[in-house]
Parts: C-alpha cells; structure tokens; sequence
C-alpha cells in the first residue's frame, strides 16, 4: 500500500462510516429505538466500560493490544515470506473456524477475486492461496489433484494443537509429503501457527523441527486473526499486514471513545443488545461488495460463537445470543430481502457500502429505445451497486425494519484492520452488556469431546458411557 497509512490525512480519509439512523424511532417508528431508551441503558454501559477497561488492563483481553505488539512479529513473517516465496507454487492453510475464516475473509478482501487463476507476475510473484477448512473427503482428495505438493507450504494453523479436523489433515499431508520427498525436506514444507506451550502442535513442532509462529496465549482462534494466523497466509499472498495492523490501531483509538455516540463498536453493540431485548434475534451482515463477502463468514463465527451462550456469568441460564446470517447486495436482493423487508420483526440488517470500488464499469448506451433499459445506458455498475444498496435500505426503512450501514471509503489492508477490530470490540461490549463469556465456546467443546468419545480416544471414557446412554433413534421418524 505504498505506506500511505502513514499520513494522518489519508488515515481521516479511510475511517470507516457508522450511519445509524434507520435504527432509530425517528426513521423507522416504534419498531425502532429512542434516544431515550439509549440514554435508559447509560449506567449498564458505564459498566460495560469499565470491565472492557479493567480486562484490557489485567491481560484478560489480550487481542486488544495486538495492533500495537505483532508489527514485531510482522516483520518475522516478512522475512520469512521473502525467503520461501520463490520456493513455492501454493500457500496452503490447514485449519478450522478461528483459524480459517479470518485468513480467507483478508485475503478474498484485498486480493483479486480471481487470485488462484491469475498468471503468477499479476500476483506479484506470490503463490496461490488455499484454504483446506474440513474434513470432507473428497475437498483434500481433489486439492492433490491441482497441486504439486512438492512445490507447497502447508500452514497448520491451531490454537490448542489438538482439533481433529486440522490435525487429521496434518497428519495425512505429513505422510504424503515425507513419501514423496522424505522426512528432512517434508520439514521444509510444514508451518505451524500455534500456542507456546499448550498443545500437541508444538510438541510436535519442536521435535520436527518445523518453523513455527507463536499466538499470544490469551488470544482466542475467533480473535486471533491480527495474529500470525492471519498474518502469516496474508503476507504470502502479498497483503500488506502492516497496513492491517495499523487500520486495527486506527480503530482501536476510536473505540477507546468514553461517549457512546462517537465509539462505533459501543454503538454497534448496544444497538444490537437493545434491538435482542426487543426480540430481533438475528442480525444480518449484508456487505455490497463481493470483496466483503467472506467478512460476514468471518463475522457470523465471532458473533454466534461469543454471544450464543447458556449461562451468564452469575451463573444463571439465559440463553442468550443472535443468529448471524450472510447475505450479499445485490445477489440476495433476488433471495432474502422479500423476508427482511415483509417478514417478521426479528433482525437488524447491516449494509456494509464501499464508496470507492476498485474498478469502474460503464455500461453501453444501447437500447436507448426500449425504456426498461434504457435508463441504464451510460451509468456504471458502480453506481448501479450503490443505488440498488439506497433503494435495499429504503425498502426496509418503509417496512419499518431495523438497518444500518458501515461504508468503507475503499477495500483495502487498513480499512479491512478497521472493520476487523470494529467487530471485534463490538462483540466483547456486546458480551459485557449481555453478561456473558464471549471468549469461550464451551457448546464447541462438547461437539469436540464427543467426536473424542466416540472414537475411544483414551481420557474420554465417561463421556463414552454418556453417550451411549443417549436415546436410540426409532425407525417409525425415519423415512
Ligand atoms: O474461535 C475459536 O476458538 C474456535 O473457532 C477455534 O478457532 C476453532 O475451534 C479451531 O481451534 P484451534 O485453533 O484450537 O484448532
């Protein structure tokens, strides 16, 4: 990005938008919220101030200061990517959720969408990236179908050095690779991102000699992204991550506000908090921009894994959180936005909008005769994406249907760090107001523990016999 971000004025210039306005009774009636009622929630927000405040402090929200403590460890990756680059064709990932959505959802960002197939001098001489995220068979099987492993990296990226998915896919790739070019130069091309200490992954690491890139230990995989589980894949696909960081630090700055109308992530969350207290149960990311696609993939896992909780922190059941849903302007105007529009009361929908898209299309002035398309002669499909985003917004507004947008001036590393860490605060505020955990996700545990179980892993023999206490399935509800 040519360290652009360095200049104040170019930095102003890229803030992110909040536009608000349709959350609000004055827009969209009584289905929306008051100034009053904002003011109603004052005193529970002071209170989720100070314990963001106090966390930030104790070490206990160590993904707060990564904007400010990786651009070491950037520099590592840097000089790690200039020195394997050339060696390889592809760049691939081996991990799950916290350790997949966030390098995908960068790199879909700032990249081309077309990256994999461009010739490699438009890629600026880095490889191609995959993303291998499950463990379904026939995914791993055709990757070996479209690249030579010899001439691959493989990143297996896991907190806890244990998730089976991520691990089982280390585990073939390892095999395959020390069969093909035996175990000294398999090392060569296996990367670990992992805890220091925790976990199999290191251990394993250390005794094979793998290179390897620590995360802070208490950063959790949803949070991790500013962490060498994204960094690292984003730099070898040529994203400047430094740029990222900055635009993270950039936000963090704006999120440090004490009022409540100038902080967007406090806003996002009470908006949010309040709009659940009226039953919108499902909140909405509907980016109109293809490059955004991926952040609401990204963004689903962070506000369903930290908020989706059963109990809060006095220990009383609540069951609380809200489902996230993905859409994307325009593609779902012609799938979802009949339901958001006309359906029930029960979401906030939130545009993400870019002002200034990478590429401009014009479309030809032809057809000038036949009205239906007429109109569209001349104008670009830039200007098309955004008018249909105004006339989205206005549909819902006239429904009476709770929206807001973020605008993004243009898609790049520094406003995509800007989005990231917007979210991210977000979700711990909204966790504070909802008193809940929002960094652990002890429903994942219990899907992990039982897949344990059920393959007999030694350690897990009462939760077995759980298990097996489960009721059988009847015949007659299966058909
Ligand atoms: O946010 C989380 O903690 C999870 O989604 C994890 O990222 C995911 O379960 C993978 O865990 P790990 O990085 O330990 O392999």
């Amino acid at each position: 990005m040519n360290e652009t971000y360095q200049s104040q004025a170019w930095r102003e210039q890229m803030k992110l938008k909040m536009d608000f306005n349709n959350m609000m009774t004055d827009f969209v009636g009584k289905s929306g919220i008051s100034k009053e009622e904002i003011s109603a929630y004052a005193q529970k927000c002071e209170n989720a101030k100070e314990a963001m405040a106090a966390k930030r402090k104790n070490g206990k929200m160590d993904w707060r200061d990564l904007p400010y403590n990786q651009n070491n460890v950037a520099e590592d990756i840097l000089s790690y990517v200039n020195e394997m680059k050339n060696e390889i064709d592809a760049f691939v990932v081996l991990g799950i959720g916290g350790s997949a959505l966030g390098p995908m959802a960068v790199q879909q960002a700032v990249n081309h969408p077309y990256y994999n197939e461009l010739p490699r001098e438009k890629r600026g001489g880095y490889p191609k990236l995959y993303i291998a995220d499950n463990v379904d068979p026939e995914k791993l099987v055709y990757l070996f179908d479209i690249v030579d492993i010899k001439k691959c990296l493989f990143n297996v990226i896991s907190k806890s050095g244990s998730t089976s998915e991520t691990m089982s896919q280390f585990m073939i790739i390892k095999e395959k690779l020390e069969g093909e070019v035996g175990k000294e130069e398999a090392a060569k091309h296996i990367v670990c991102t992992t805890d220091a200490v925790n976990g199999n992954l290191i251990k394993i690491a250390r005794e094979e000699n793998y290179k390897t890139f620590i995360i802070p230990s208490g950063v959790g995989g949803r949070f991790s992204e500013l962490t060498p589980v994204g960094l690292l894949p984003a730099a070898f696909c040529g994203v400047d991550i430094k740029a990222l960081l900055a635009g993270a630090a950039f936000m963090d700055e704006l999120c440090q506000n004490g009022d409540i109308f100038k902080n967007p992530a406090y806003m996002y969350a009470l908006l949010h908090y309040i709009g659940i207290n009226k039953g919108r149960n499902i909140s909405v990311v509907m980016p109109y921009a293809d490059s955004l696609k991926y952040i609401s993939d990204w963004y689903a896992q962070l506000w369903a894994e930290s908020l989706g909780k059963k109990v809060d922190l006095d220990g009383k059941i609540v069951n609380v959180g809200q489902t996230p849903v993905k859409a994307l302007g325009v593609t779902d105007q012609h799938s979802q936005v009949q339901l958001y529009a006309e359906g029930p009361q029960d979401k906030i929908v939130v545009f993400m909008g870019v002002e200034k898209y990478k590429e401009t299309i014009t479309i030809p002035e032809i057809y000038g005769d036949i009205k239906s398309l007429g109109f569209l002669g001349g104008v670009t499909h830039n200007r098309l994406i955004q008018v249909e985003q105004m006339a989205t917004e206005y549909a819902l507004l006239v429904s009476c249907k709770m929206n807001m947008t973020i605008t993004l001036p243009e898609v790049n590393e520094f406003t995509i760090g800007q989005t990231l860490y917007l979210f991210e605060v977000a979700t711990g505020f909204a966790g504070e107001l909802l008193n809940i955990n929002a960094f652990d996700q002890p429903g994942v545990e219990e899907g992990k523990n039982a897949t344990y179980a059920f393959f007999g892993r030694p350690g897990y023999e009462e939760k077995k016999k759980e298990l097996d206490l489960r009721p059988q399935k009847k015949n007659e509800y299966i058909i």
